[in-house]
């Protein structure tokens, strides 16, 4: 049943010089330090061309004290539009980049760490040697150069380390930045942009006292994820805002390692979604809440046209439950400082804030929200393989957390895994019984299933396995017809989605978007041919 695809062991390649190809995937090339891996194809005429270099250094996150280590994308744009890479100011996160449907972009990856890197662009559609799938990753000193045309749509994606075994950490440290795709079709609905289109990157950490990032506080941490007791918002401690009494955009990503967020506004003003992850809505959705789970994105519509100069709007964290192993109750949540109490004694179901906005300016105009925003064809079941469902079964057990039972592995692809080249499939996300191992039934909690490759759609969302009361605090939080790379599953939910697989054939990866859980082994991938 299982087979063998591939040697594509990142050693192996090292030292061969050459990354053998079973499948007639491409061959990377590689050496020593100072190599390329994967050079510049001449053929390839870029629109755009970033060097972008991952480096340790000190930045400013909290408000006082010393400076704190991180690891960051520095970008450097070598060609292409001047306003493609933007720096937000101080942030150790990577420069968003601006990028537009059609171009053609380079993205030169240098890794200047004392350890291997990748970097993953989670949301765009690429080739499988431009998806930063770990076998890919490089050592210090070394370069890997991208290639790829932006296929996507209009929408917020982001980027970030993908290096099996050391995502979580990389990522905490700082290795993310956002990604802006815009079209046609978005530029015609006139939308707030400039400083009115603003990033709202959403990140919990924890600090030493002599303000340096610390990580896990323990085993339980390892199972149920990191969970840091203060909130950064675009790499920063300080999360108060200053706006204009008009229409602003929010891109909101959770680029947590593995905290889950009920996004609500304070004064109990609903919530107004103009997209989800890499795509806009066909029509804004209004909510008294939304759920956001790490890795997903969020497009919100926020207007402070009516509020006083003075006035606050407060984004919180509202309780709820459901989502964290029964057996780890009131362990793991860790926000027990901002309550003032020890930390890491209180669950996730709390109420913190995690972002202020002043407003501090009168303008007198501002854009209205459109009634309609993009078209977008919803896709019937039918229009999937007939002869399968793909299944993505969840479990936890003891230090381990897996996807139909297994670990990652680079080099292998289950039968079930294996897709054909421009098909529809149909795929089921749902928790295995009883987990695996002893205690795995205690240890069910809830997992964001992120696809590489194309956006995905929602068939249905099954709650009949839920508890009422974990029901009843999520039920309103999730938008399930808007375009999906990444979705929650809590325990007792079963999803349906159906995903293309087109243009490129190769592996791509499928893994929990539970940093933690991705490093233990909660990935596989499909083999697309
Ligand atoms: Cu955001 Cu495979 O990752
Ligand atoms: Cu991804
Ligand atoms: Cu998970």
């Amino acid at each position: 049943m299982n087979q063998k695809i591939n040697p594509f062991r990142r050693r192996f390649v090292l030292q061969a010089g050459l990354g053998i190809t079973a499948l007639g995937l491409p061959a990377i090339v590689s050496g020593r330090n100072n190599t390329v891996i994967n050079s510049v194809s001449n053929h390839f005429k870029a629109d755009v061309e970033i060097e972008l270099t991952a480096t340790a250094t000190d930045v400013q996150i909290l408000t006082q004290g010393p400076k704190t280590r991180v690891l960051k994308y520095f970008g450097k744009l070598l060609k292409g539009p001047e306003n493609t890479l933007y720096q937000l100011p101080g942030s150790y996160l990577g420069p968003t980049f601006r990028l537009i449907q059609g171009q053609k972009v380079r993205i030169i990856f240098n890794n200047h760490l004392r350890q291997p890197s990748i970097a993953h662009w989670h949301g765009l559609h690429v080739p499988q040697k431009s998806d930063g799938h770990p076998m890919y990753a490089i050592e210090n000193g070394q370069r890997y150069v991208y290639e790829f045309e932006v296929l996507n749509r209009a929408g917020t994606s982001f980027y970030h380390s993908h290096t099996h075994g050391m995502t979580a950490t990389q990522v905490y440290q700082g290795l993310a930045g956002l990604i802006t795709v815009s079209d046609e079709e978005e530029s015609e609905l006139g939308l707030p942009d400039g400083e009115f289109d603003m990033p709202l990157i959403i990140q919990d950490k924890s600090f030493t006292y002599s303000n340096q990032l610390r990580y896990l506080h323990g085993r339980h941490q390892r199972m149920t994820g990191f969970l840091g007791d203060k909130i950064i918002v675009n790499g920063k401690a300080d999360t108060r805002f200053k706006v204009k009494s008009r229409a602003y955009r929010f891109r909101v990503l959770n680029a947590s390692n593995s905290r889950i967020y009920k996004l609500a506004w304070d004064d109990g003003t609903p919530l107004i979604a103009i997209g989800t992850d890499a795509g806009l809505l066909p029509k804004p959705v209004t909510r008294p809440y939304l759920m956001l789970a790490p890795g997903e994105r969020l497009e919100l519509w926020v207007d402070f046209s009516d509020r006083a100069i003075g006035s606050t709007m407060t984004l919180r964290n509202l309780p709820f439950s459901g989502a964290m192993p029964s057996m780890m109750h009131g362990m793991g949540g860790g926000m027990g400082m901002m309550r003032g109490h020890r930390q890491g004694m209180s669950g996730l179901s709390e109420s913190f804030e995690i972002a202020q906005f002043t407003v501090k300016h009168k303008v007198s105009d501002s854009p209205r929200l459109p009634d309609k925003l993009v078209t977008m064809q919803r896709w019937s079941s039918q229009k999937a393989d007939p002869n399968r469902v793909i299944p993505i079964g969840l479990s936890m057990g003891p230090m381990s957390a897996r996807l139909n039972g297994m670990s990652f592995s680079m080099n292998r692809v289950m039968d079930y895994e294996k897709v054909p080249l421009n098909s529809y499939q149909k795929l089921k996300i749902f928790h295995q019984r009883g987990g695996h191992g002893r205690m795995g039934m205690l240890m069910n909690m809830a997992h964001p299933i992120h696809l590489h490759g194309q956006q995905y759609q929602i068939l249905s969302r099954d709650t009949s396995g839920m508890s009422q009361s974990a029901y009843e605090s999520v039920k309103d939080g999730f938008i399930d017809h808007g375009w999906k790379d990444t979705v929650l599953v809590m325990p007792g939910q079963e999803i349906e989605i159906i995903k293309p697989f087109q243009d490129y054939q190769g592996l791509f990866l499928y893994h929990c978007h539970n940093l933690e859980h991705e490093d233990m082994g909660m990935m596989r991938q499909f083999y697309v041919g």
